[in-house]
């Protein structure tokens, strides 16, 4: 039976709430920036295919940020913090982005000597926009790759790679100004920042503080709409907004989504997920490939089995609220650092939450992918009894694909000692026995790969090339693995870039990912 059509405003709730999480936003913040920017919208008496791009503008536009944050992480620290406290300054404001960055590398190197720390911060400050400006452009490039694969229009797509882009010509990547930045993009650009000011400062401040940035962040008659209106555009907004209420704001035609652009969907969201850091490159969709046939081998039903290679694609999607720096790190956690990663389940379920239908047994699943028959999972402590023949083999095909992946703290199992590691955990009553062989018999089976059709004309060595860049090498790193110059290798990333058309390292991963060319074992981290 096929899947009943879903609301495609479903699918960007849940990926507004997943980029709330990464981004450090309060709840609902997306949905909130919807609700204010629609307003707002009508109020500038905007037509209907303008109120469309601020729509999807609004719940969408961090949906790229998630590319490269290894690189973010590893420069500035917590990310999450770093970009919590972005949303407060104006960026634009030299000194006051030079304080804010300041703070995160005290932060970050907070446990060096006072001299190194100090010299370290100094290092930090000048690299900053060297580190910062290809991070920016990659999460530009990925967000319109990403808002592709969901079906959007090519304008949603084109505001969605402006993003950081500012009416004075202060923003990043391109320094765009004026007009040359759209029209949906200035103004959510205005919305977001009118309620993370009201939270951070409130309501008073915020408008000064509007006011102030009018004709530099934001466009002067817009800026002035926006005040002149303000109490009754943010008149309820302090309270989370609902499901119904974002689907009844969505202009015409509303998107209907079937079972076949739901898969792309789903797909999209896992590698969304998995970009963050080469650890987990391709880890959902290979946990997905493996439920599938797992469950057509355990028997399942076809909705069942649909629903648990749909909960594998996102079972990981609450683990944009943790930090990277606490996913990669090579030594232990502390014991709140575990709490909150234990917790990423529930985010989970959250965020798929406003997905109806189908969307109930997704959560339901992504909600058990950690607990264990006997009790001794997380983070409900779930036993046997709440767990059903999916909920099992979701969980045994993730813990198999998790050993025989590498993470930062533990080598990647073979294949043989992820199976006996399995067999082990159902001697100890953890595991279903069923679930584990189904999973067991189907990991043999040789992944998706990409025939030389599909990539593009690239030669094998540009592949290889692109293989380990994607796995977050450097051209350098690259060239050594590869034996060959430097200079060669930066040749070859030129040439597929040109034949793959992207321009930026990020782009390149995300095609790599689509294409199934991700192998583990070769990532840098
Ligand atoms: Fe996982
Ligand atoms: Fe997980």
């Amino acid at each position: 039976m096929a899947a009943p059509a879903v609301r495609r405003a479903d699918f960007l709730m849940t990926l507004a709430y997943a980029t709330d999480l990464a981004t450090g936003h309060s709840r609902d913040f997306a949905l909130r920036s919807c609700v204010l920017a629609m307003r707002l919208a009508e109020v500038a008496g905007l037509d209907e295919l303008t109120r469309r791009s601020v729509y999807h503008q609004a719940l969408l536009r961090y949906i790229g940020c998630n590319a490269d944050t290894h690189l973010l992480s590893a420069a500035f620290g917590d990310e999450i913090a770093l970009r919590r406290d972005l949303q407060r300054i104006d960026i634009g404001n030299k000194p006051e982005l030079a304080e804010t960055i300041v703070r995160a590398l005290k932060r970050t190197f907070a446990d060096l000597p006072p001299e190194e720390l100090a010299k370290a911060v100094e290092r930090g400050l000048s690299e900053a926009m060297q580190v910062s400006v290809p991070i920016l452009a990659g999460h530009c490039e990925v967000a319109e790759r990403i808002a592709e694969r969901i079906g959007l229009s090519k304008e949603i797509r084109e505001n969605l790679g402006q993003l950081y882009e500012r009416w004075d010509g202060k923003g990043l990547p391109r320094g765009l100004s004026g007009n040359a930045v759209k029209l949906p993009v200035r103004l959510v650009t205005l919305a977001q920042d009118a309620i993370a000011l009201t939270e951070a400062h409130g309501y008073e401040t915020m408008t000064t503080m509007i006011a102030n940035r009018a004709g530099g962040a934001y466009e002067k008659e817009l800026a002035g709409l926006f005040i002149a209106h303000s109490e009754r555009l943010l008149a309820g907004l302090e309270e989370p907004v609902d499901r119904e209420t974002i689907l009844a704001l969505e202009p015409t035609p509303h998107a209907m989504l079937e079972e076949e652009a739901c898969e792309e969907s789903y797909l999209a969201i896992a590698d969304m997920i998995d970009m963050r850091m080469p650890s987990t490159f391709g880890h959902s969709r290979a946990v997905a490939a493996l439920a599938d046939a797992a469950g057509k081998k355990a028997g399942l039903p076809a909705s069942d089995i649909r629903s648990v290679r749909w909960a594998a694609y996102t079972h990981d999607i609450g683990e944009l609220a943790i930090p990277v720096s606490i996913w990669m790190r090579a030594g232990a956690l502390t014991e709140r650092e575990t709490d909150a990663a234990r917790l990423h389940p529930y985010h989970g379920e959250r965020a798929l939450a406003s997905l109806g239908g189908e969307g109930k047994a997704i959560a339901a699943l992504v909600l058990r992918h950690h607990e264990r028959l006997d009790g001794s999972g997380y983070h409900r402590y779930a036993r046997g009894s709440d767990l059903s023949p999916a909920a099992r083999v979701l969980a045994a095909d993730e813990a198999f694909q998790t050993a025989r992946e590498a993470r930062p703290y533990r080598a990647a199992l073979s294949d043989t000692a992820a199976a006996a590691k399995l067999r082990s955990a159902v001697k100890d009553g953890k595991l279903c026995a069923d679930a584990v062989e189904a999973v067991l018999t189907c990991a043999g089976q040789p992944g998706r790969r990409a025939t030389a059709e599909r990539l593009a004309g690239l030669t094998p060595r540009e592949i290889e090339v692109l293989r380990l860049i994607a796995a977050g090498h450097t051209a350098k790193e690259a060239a050594r693995l590869l034996e060959i110059a430097p200079k060669t290798a930066d040749n070859h990333i030129q040439s597929l870039y040109s034949k793959i058309g992207v321009s930026t390292r990020a782009a390149a991963a995300l095609y790599a990912l689509e294409r199934g060319m991700i192998e583990h074992g070769t990532s840098a981290a």
